[in-house]
Formats: C-alpha cells, structure tokens, sequence
C-alpha cells in the first residue's frame, strides 16, 4: 500500500482513474479519520471552504460532504438551488465554475451532463470532486460502496455481488463496476432488457471481469453476498411511457429474503422508492443506512487528503 499521499490538489473525476493501491489508501484513511480526537480532526479543514454546484437534487451527497467539511473545522458554501442562482439568469456552467474557483479550496459538483466534471477540472484551478455527472460517473458514491462492502464483509475479493435495477442510466452502477474491477468478484448484473448495462461504456471491462446478466432476481438471489439495489432513474427517461411500464418492477422483500443466504447484505445508494420494502429495514441484511453513514467518513478523508500533503 502507498503510504504517500496522491491525492493531494488532487481532481476526483472518475473512479477509472484510481487504482487498487489508491483505493486501499482511501479506505486506510477513512479508518484513520475515524480515530482522530476531535480537536485533531477540526485542524485538517481549519480556514478551509468547500464550494458545491448541484444542478440536480441532492440529499446525502450534499449534506455528508458538509457534514465531513465541518467535521474537518472548514466550512461550505455552494448552490443547491440554481433558480437562486445567476444559472436561472442563464450563467454558463463555465463562467459558473470559475466564480466558485475564487471562493473555495475544492469544488463538489453534481450536474446533469456526462463529462461535466471533466469539463470543469479542466477550468478550474483548485480541485473538482464529481458529485455525479450524468449517467456516467458517481465517483465518491463507488468509493464509499467498495468501503462499506469491505467493512461489512471483511473482504471484496471472492465475493457474489448482484447490481438490481436501472443499470442503463444509474451512474452509481457504473462507478461501482469500474471499482469492483480491481477485486476478484463475480458480478450478478439484474435489469430488464430495457435497462440493460450500455455495453459501450463497460467493453473493456467484460473482457476481464466475470459479469454475467439476468432478468430476474430469484435468479441470482441464492447464490449472492451482496445485493446493491438501484432506483429506477425516472428523470433520465426520454419516454415517460418507457419508465410506466419498468417502474416498480423489482421489489426486495421478506419474501425474497427466504431463498437468500442468511447474510446476504443489502445496499442502496439511496433515495429508495418502492424498490426495498420497508419490512427490511431492520433485519441485519440491510446495511443501507450504515452505507449512508460511512459516505461522511470517507468524504472526511477524501477531503483530508486533498487539501493536505500528510494528513495522518
Ligand atoms: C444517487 C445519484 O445521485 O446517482 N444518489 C446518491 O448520490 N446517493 C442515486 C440515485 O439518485 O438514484
């Protein structure tokens, strides 16, 4: 493992940029970050701003990037809303991002076009994190899924893993397999023809991994150690007629638990819809909570490692 920091004035575009070392530097830092005394951590971020741009709605993204900010002493600033911003006005995403360039040490930026974070490092001086770009990339989303899996099962190699739902437009999927192309895996991809995986955008990544794709989930469901649940991405539709007829179409419940192995553990990226009942909440199956909590960790250390050459 590197023990030296890459990371840091580092851009975090895509997840294809980060090799196994890298990756295993993030988790070993994420581990870190979580031992520190509070009064060690709040010196990491100390009169440091994160600016943020999110052009499509956000909840955990956002606010785990804040929460890890000031968890590190700095502070945020950022647009959530653009119809309260000079992008109503008709801004461009450039001139956008070179005003949030003056104002912040790093930038997180989510927006509706794929190659938009790419686009934006490019002009911008200080570092881009891609918050979500498009159906392409959820880079950081793919770093904390890898974290939790590892956590949670104690390894990511020679696992089952089975990715359920919109795998044509969910970026999260796509961040998560190129992850998982680092790992010895066995990959279970669950759509209906429909939305399928863009052969395309994983061609290269077929050719080495073992990705094999259903149409249903009682299927796969037997043979899994992780099940990572997707929303079907309604605002991605060019037909909403399309979205009517898939909409509802795979649903986790206890039922489908009976022929699962007893520890199968059950992500999401989150928001869930109708996709996983409710009545799994609280069985030790689901960990998509406990996902959500380890986003701010790693987004503590991500952010520590960009903005400082050694931080721990
Ligand atoms: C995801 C996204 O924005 O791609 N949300 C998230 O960041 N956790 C998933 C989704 O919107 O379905």
């Amino acid at each position: 493992m590197p023990s030296k920091n890459h990371f840091f004035g580092k851009d975090i575009v895509s997840i294809r940029d980060f090799s196994k070392d890298d990756l295993e530097f993030i988790f070993d830092s994420t581990d870190k970050v979580q031992q520190l005394k509070p009064e060690e951590k709040s010196e990491l971020g100390k009169g440091r701003t994160l600016g943020y741009i999110f052009y499509e709605p956000s909840t955990r993204t956002r606010m785990s990037f804040e929460a890890a900010m000031a968890s590190l002493g700095g502070s945020s600033i950022g647009i959530f809303d653009s119809k309260f911003s000079s992008i109503e006005k008709g801004e461009s995403l450039a001139d956008t991002i070179r005003i949030i360039d003056l104002y912040s040490d790093v930038i997180v930026l989510r927006h509706s076009r794929d190659g938009s974070s790419r686009y934006a490092a490019e002009l911008s001086s200080n570092p881009i994190i891609n918050a979500g770009s498009g159906s392409e990339e959820h880079p950081t989303q793919a770093m904390l899924d890898l974290y939790t899996i590892f956590k949670e099962k104690g390894r990511i190699d020679n696992l089952n893993v089975g990715i359920v739902g919109d795998l044509k437009y969910g970026r999260t999927v796509y961040s998560l397999l190129y992850g998982l192309k680092n790992y010895n895996v066995n990959v279970y991809l669950v759509s209906p023809p429909s939305l399928a995986i863009r052969k395309e955008s994983i061609f290269e990544y077929e050719a080495i991994m073992n990705i094999m794709h259903y149409n249903y989930l009682d299927d796969v469901i037997p043979h899994l150690d992780v099940l990572y649940v997707t929303r079907i991405q309604k605002e991605r539709f060019p037909d909403i007629q399309e979205y009517e007829k898939v909409k509802g179409i795979y649903r986790i419940d206890e039922k489908l638990l009976d022929i699962a192995k007893t520890d199968l553990s059950i992500m999401h990226p989150l928001p869930r819809l109708d996709e996983i009942s409710h009545k799994i909440d609280n069985t030790k199956n689901a960990i998509y909570f406990k996902q959500a909590a380890y986003g701010k960790e790693l987004r503590s250390a991500l952010l520590a490692l960009i903005l400082n050459e050694n931080p721990f």
